[in-house]
């Protein structure tokens, strides 16, 4: 470790944990294999705290935090797992859920959706909320990857590692409120974008069906994510 980075000492669930004056909640909980469901995370990418799934409650704040994004303090009391958390947590989930147009049965990511899994994990059975029906774009301009707008959660990962990791910086947000999306180069098709490299990183670490590759079958749909833990590698190094 570092010499020059201190030590911070609190508790997780009751546990005494100590963590870097670097690290997340989220980071130090993973590290003591305490779960906190994650959605736009992606350890290798960097944080930005948008879906709001690993909120946690910390003791005398009245205001929960996401873990992922909230630094460590000496002497904090964090709780990760309440019914609080997690009414919370499943009214988030519901949420993406009506927002987008997501039908498990037809999806090509069906089995292997994070967004799928959680919901099984959190106990989501049905929704409280009036599904929206958005009418959103599909993009299969590409000649090996499809966007389908329908299936997006926002979680931005292929924005990151697309700007981060493979430094082409094809994909961006734009838009607000109901309205926002991801878009390549500047909103133009995806098949025409001048900065696509080809890659596929953003296939790899979409949570979802929102980004797939053409003529695979849904068995085939599993996540390649191997180049994240080497830039994780030579972050901590540095
Ligand atoms: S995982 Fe923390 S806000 Fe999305």
């Amino acid at each position: 470790m570092n010499p020059g980075v201190r030590v911070k000492t609190f508790k997780i669930d009751g546990l005494d944990v100590a963590g870097r004056e670097d690290q997340t909640v989220l980071d130090v909980a993973t590290e003591h294999g305490i779960p906190i469901p994650t959605m736009c995370h992606l350890e290798g990418l960097t944080s930005v705290g948008a879906c709001r799934l690993c909120l946690v409650e910390v003791v005398g704040r009245s205001r929960l935090l996401p873990a992922c994004v909230t630094p460590v303090e000496e002497g904090m009391a964090v709780v990760t797992n309440s019914e609080r958390l997690q009414n919370y947590r499943r009214m988030l989930l519901e949420m993406l859920f009506v927002e987008g147009n997501h039908i498990c049965a037809v999806c090509v990511s069906n089995g292997h959706c994070e967004l799928q899994g959680l919901a099984q994990t959190l106990g989501v059975t049905h929704v409280h909320f009036p599904y929206h029906y958005p009418d959103r774009p599909v993009d299969a301009s590409h000649s090996r990857f499809v966007v389908d707008h329908d299936r997006c959660v926002m979680c931005t990962r292929c924005v990151r590692v697309c700007n981060e990791v493979e430094g082409a910086h094809t994909w961006d947000v734009m838009g607000n409120g109901a309205n926002v999306r991801v878009v390549t180069d500047l909103n133009e098709a995806w098949g025409r974008s001048e900065t696509c490299t080809g890659c596929g990183k953003c296939v790899h670490v979409c949570p979802t069906g929102a980004l797939f590759e053409k003529g695979h079958s849904v068995a085939e749909m599993l996540k390649k994510r191997q180049f994240l833990p080497y830039l994780t590698a030579m972050r901590r190094r540095q």
